[in-house]
């Protein structure tokens, strides 16, 4: 195991309670959250300098997933929660040794290129296979703070070493069940995007276990609908998802 003692923060959403439950029995896993919620956690604001000083004593990894998860958050949100939070926590990273950040980045820093009206819809005639070395195509001031974060961590890599592994994750639903948009507008952009509870722990064990110092990687179900390229991921991060959103609508009919 390369890493043991490892942080979560933003612990108490829905990315945060699924890595909870699939790598607590591997992991000494250290929850961070906002405000006390129903397990044992440490309340830290990581837009707040003087708050997030020392957290990470201890810790080997830490998975950032706290942020404002939404494409439609303002850019106040944005800044505060995405952008400060994301630079105190590559400074508390440095400063309490931690060799490894991963970094919950998002789809949406591509999804210019496939969006039909708002964000959260695709164009299902865009048969698109994007692949990690296209340029940068955001939707939101979210996607824009996404990419913020993935070129923090590469200025944190060159100038401290702090090992970072940026995940373009799709879109985790708590349900764990894309069916859930059917008839919607959104179950286009869900077919394309959906990550499956299970492929989402494993993407990041493998996160915390790759040997790498910089990596970014795309983080989606084997979906039939798919609009990224998972070839270099699975080379790079060696992460090979097992669901397919497509199965569980063809389980519905
Ligand atoms: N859910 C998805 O499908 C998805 C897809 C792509 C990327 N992501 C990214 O994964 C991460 C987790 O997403 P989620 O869906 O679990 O979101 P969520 O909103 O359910 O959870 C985020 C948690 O972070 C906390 N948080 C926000 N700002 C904070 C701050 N400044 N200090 C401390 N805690 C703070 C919130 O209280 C919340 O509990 C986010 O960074 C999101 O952008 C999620």
């Amino acid at each position: 195991m390369a890493f043991n003692k490892v942080g979560i923060t933003g612990a108490n959403g829905v990315v945060g309670r699924v890595l909870l439950k699939g790598l607590g029995a591997e992991y000494q896993l250290k929850a961070f959250t906002r405000r006390p919620v129903d397990f044992p956690s440490a309340i830290v604001n990581f837009e707040k300098a003087a708050e997030v000083q020392g957290a990470f004593a201890g810790l080997e990894a830490v998975i950032h997933l706290a942020a404002d998860p939404s494409p439609a958050a303002s850019w106040e949100q944005v800044r505060e929660h995405n952008l400060e939070g994301m630079y105190q926590v590559c400074e508390e990273c440095v400063r309490s040794g931690v060799k490894r950040l991963v970094f919950a980045s998002t789809n949406h820093t591509q999804h210019g290129n496939t969006i039909r009206t708002t964000p959260e819809t695709l164009d299902p005639r865009k048969r698109l296979h994007m692949r990690l070395g296209d340029p940068p195509n955001p939707d939101s001031l979210y996607a824009v703070s996404k990419l913020f974060g993935e070129n923090l961590g590469k200025l944190y890599q060159q100038r401290h070493g702090l090992e970072f592994v940026g995940l373009r994750i799709g879109w985790i639903v708590e349900a764990d069940d894309p069916t859930i948009m059917r008839g919607t507008p959104a179950e286009d952009y869900l077919r394309a995007m959906f990550l499956s509870h299970r492929d989402c722990v494993e993407a990041h064990r493998r996160a915390l276990e790759v040997k790498a110092e910089y990596l970014l990687a795309y983080v989606v179900s084997d979906n039939g609908r798919r609009v990224f390229d998972l070839e270099e991921t699975a080379r790079t991060l060696g992460f090979v998802s097992r669901d397919d959103a497509e199965t569980y609508f063809a389980r519905g009919k």
